[in-house]
């Protein structure tokens, strides 16, 4: 059966994993590395949008034939490469572009076999065309599994993701709070899962991050904030963001209260939420309202009300470098009163990571499902 593997980008490994399963819930992929999964499924129709969504998905490769290297030679590989293109003949102009990945395997140039498998179609019938080709091959040659995988490519290889486009630092409404495209554009699909008719809510929105990712994408999204200015200027982000983007999304800005959603979000949202990104203040006291484990607990039943069934929350908080993997350190609260505070308010945390922002600073990501309430 005709197989399709997932090459996923290496500044977040287990974050990448955790967003391909999330925009794919009904195919099953096993890992052949961290950054190789394979499956036997065929989502091929969602492959070109999950990946212009994607923040961890580097490219995918259909139709994959893999060795293991060297149980299984080189030539076994053209062979089953020589299969593929005899069972799948597209004629045309072709290029084989390559990537090493985790290292080298000892033994292997990829250059040289890509070299080979141009070869090998051209034999076929098709042109080489390096600059502008109908169709390309993807090689990768993965270090760490020793695996060589070879399938016609879907993406391309370049690792940078096209949201540095929207860095924070070139918005017009930038401030230190503004988060990263990159992890607000993972969030969003951990969130929000496949792209649908449903909405993702950024109750404090700040600059805009996650909003900005979330229209940006095409999804439906409602974000508020209590703070005016912050709503003017992430207004001003939104529509800097999508000059040169002809997405259709509703989306709604407005000013609010994440601890009164039920009057903040139209009615006509009411139900139909299915994904929640909630990037708190920072510090023991939001404008003086509420304490800081109070503010998210308020905010995860507000949300609760609003939700559609089977709602996902990522939340995002600051905690302590944590180099020698010892229990978790918050910067603001303990961890153990802080999980007791998400079962209170009705979040099952469902998965965590870490991710280093610098000497003194790491951030947390859960990922929480959070039912219904009335
Ligand atoms: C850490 S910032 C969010 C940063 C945002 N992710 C970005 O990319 O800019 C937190 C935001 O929460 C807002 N906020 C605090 N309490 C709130 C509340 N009760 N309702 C709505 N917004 C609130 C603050 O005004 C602030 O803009």
């Amino acid at each position: 059966m005709a197989q399709t593997l997932a090459c996923l980008r290496g500044w977040h490994v287990g974050l990448a994993q955790a967003e391909l399963v999330a925009l794919f819930p009904a195919t099953k992929f096993e890992e052949l590395s961290p950054r190789l999964m394979l499956t036997n499924q065929q989502p091929a129709k969602e492959l070109q949008q999950s990946l212009s969504c994607s923040s961890g998905i580097q490219c995918f490769l259909r139709d994959v034939e893999l060795i293991n290297y060297p149980k299984q030679n080189q030539t076994t590989l053209l062979e089953k490469v020589s299969g593929v293109l005899e069972k799948f003949p597209m004629r045309g102009s072709l290029a084989v572009r390559y990537l090493r990945i985790a290292g080298r395997i000892d033994g292997v140039s990829t250059k040289s076999l890509a070299g080979e498998i141009g070869s090998l179609a051209v034999s076929h019938g098709y042109s080489i065309n390096l600059n502008d080709p109908e169709y390309e091959i993807g090689l990768i040659a993965d270090g760490m599994s020793n695996t060589i995988v070879c399938g016609w490519l879907i993406g391309d290889f370049d690792d940078s993701i096209g949201t540095a486009t929207r860095r924070a630092t070139e918005r017009p409404f930038f401030r230190p709070i503004s988060l990263d495209p990159r992890l607000a554009r993972l969030a969003v699909n951990l969130a929000g899962g496949p792209i649908d008719e449903n909405a993702i809510l950024d109750p404090m929105t700040g600059t805009g991050g996650f909003a900005m990712e979330a229209i940006t994408m095409g999804r439906n999204c409602l974000a508020i904030d209590m703070n005016e200015d912050m709503i003017f200027g992430a207004k001003q982000n939104i529509d800097w963001a999508l000059q040169d983007n002809d997405v259709k999304s509703n989306f709604q800005m407005s000013v609010g209260d994440a601890c009164n959603l039920v009057e903040s979000i139209p009615t006509m949202w009411h139900g139909k939420i299915s994904g929640v990104v909630l990037d708190p203040p920072y510090g023991r006291n939001s404008h003086g309202t509420h304490g800081h484990f109070e503010l998210i607990s308020n905010t995860i039943e507000s949300a609760r009300k609003i939700v559609s069934d089977n709602a996902k929350l990522v939340l995002i908080i600051p905690i302590k470098p944590n180099k020698d993997n010892d229990e978790l350190e918050l910067l603001h609260g303990e961890w153990d009163n802080f999980k007791q505070m998400m079962v209170s308010s009705g979040a099952e945390i469902i998965n965590q990571w870490q991710e280093h922002v610098h000497a003194s600073l790491s951030r947390l990501i859960l990922l929480a499902s959070i039912s219904p309430q009335d």
